[in-house]
């Protein structure tokens, strides 16, 4: 069809074409296996075990016959490990935050979202049909000013944030937005997709970061795909929010579950955090501040707020993409993120710590960075 080639000519002349690469024979330093789960023994023996017993697809939804004694443990494994009351599972994070956000609110309801949210989150909302109110990143005082002159005219009201932002790596104050639900009765919906296995001294994410306690106004989303290595995504709440979820949340009802063997191995991802948590954390911050000597070495323009997420900033789509790609080059693999995962002119490379890296790897990447990166004695900083 024509306009589908013309509407591709016009992304790739923005420099916004986007590319699956195939990524045998590379060393990725973008992924978000933080904690180098996702190849550990352990997991995966169990997780072959499961496979070999129970086949390589659940058959069916989590409500017809496609729920077993591995989800529920899972579920129950993930609800004490959040210590959180209860735990449900959906087939991925994107499948959770688009189900469960439009069984909160709707109609006649309101919802806050910081603008830097995920775009699962921002199609959840869409979903709502409720009043939506996107504050700029992390003015919660922008957001206290609006309850406090709105509020009334809803009746539900749900703060979104992703705990750790994806793209940045900042963390959202949750102490702070926790204080404001209470103020304004608002339910809070925290996505710890990249805080789960990664904040908190045991890796229990925000929640533990921040010494709060889960009560019945928090909502934990969180997916199984990044720290756990694995994949799929739970939801944590009261007992009552997942019952109301099983019954609500179209995503969960109308979608095959999670294969066994997979939930299998990422009970034993939790049980090795649950075990190690804080010396794994410790050793993931070393990382970090591995990765940081060397950007900082290089005179990178980088941000590094103590979680895995260190993107290098380009600014220019177009130079993102090239930088990146003269990396692959030289096989490393750091992909290029650009609009509209990240805003127009922010561009960047998203570097990303994980215990997968041997110290030869950092070494291999502080020698290709600056031979891509600070080639002619050039470096990324922002010149205007
Ligand atoms: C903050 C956040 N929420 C949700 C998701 C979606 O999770 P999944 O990849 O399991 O669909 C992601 C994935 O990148 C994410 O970064």
């Amino acid at each position: 069809m024509k306009w589908i080639e013309e509407e591709l000519k016009r992304i790739e002349k923005k420099s916004l074409f986007r590319k699956r690469i195939l990524i045998e024979g590379i060393k990725d330093f973008c992924s978000n296996d933080y904690l180098g789960l996702r190849k550990h023994p352990k997991v995966i023996e169990t997780s072959v075990r499961i496979l070999k017993e129970s086949g390589l697809g659940s058959g069916a939804s989590q409500l017809v016959s496609g729920y077993t004694k591995y989800h529920k443990e899972l579920e129950e494994t993930l609800a004490d490990f959040k210590n959180v009351p209860s735990c449900v599972l959906f087939g991925s994070g994107f499948l959770a935050n688009v189900g469960t956000i439009p069984s909160l609110v709707g109609e006649g309801d309101l919802i806050l979202s910081d603008e830097l949210n995920h775009a699962s989150i921002i199609d959840g909302v869409r979903l709502s049909k409720a009043q939506k109110y996107v504050f700029k990143h992390k003015d919660y005082e922008a957001l206290e000013e609006f309850l406090s002159q709105n509020r009334k005219k809803y009746k539900r009201c749900l703060i979104v944030t992703d705990t750790v932002f994806s793209m940045d790596g900042d963390i959202a104050d949750l102490k702070r937005l926790y204080k404001i639900c209470e103020t304004y009765d608002c339910m809070l919906y925290i996505d710890e997709a990249h805080a789960t296995g990664v904040i908190g001294e045991t890796g229990k994410g925000g929640l533990e970061h921040f010494g709060l306690k889960h009560k019945d106004f928090v909502v934990v989303m969180g997916t199984l795909s990044k720290a756990l290595g694995g994949y799929g995504a739970f939801v944590c709440g009261s007992k009552v929010l997942t019952e109301y979820l099983v019954n609500k949340a179209r995503s969960l009802i109308f979608s095959t579950s999670l294969p066994p063997h997979i939930c299998g191995g990422l009970i034993k991802s939790i049980e090795i955090i649950k075990m190690e948590g804080k010396a794994l954390i410790r050793k993931l911050r070393d990382t970090e501040e591995k990765l940081l000597a060397i950007l900082g070495g290089l005179n990178l323009d980088f941000k590094y707020f103590k979680t895995p997420i260190l993107p290098i900033m380009v600014y220019s789509e177009e130079k993102a993409l090239k930088i990146s790609k003269n990396l692959f080059k030289e096989g490393i693999f750091i992909q290029g993120i650009r609009y509209p995962t990240v805003p127009k002119g922010q561009a960047r490379l998203r570097l990303t710590a994980s215990l997968n890296y041997t110290d030869e790897d950092l070494e291999f990447l502080k020698e290709k960075l600056r031979k891509v990166i600070k080639k002619k004695g050039k470096n990324l900083r922002k010149t205007n």
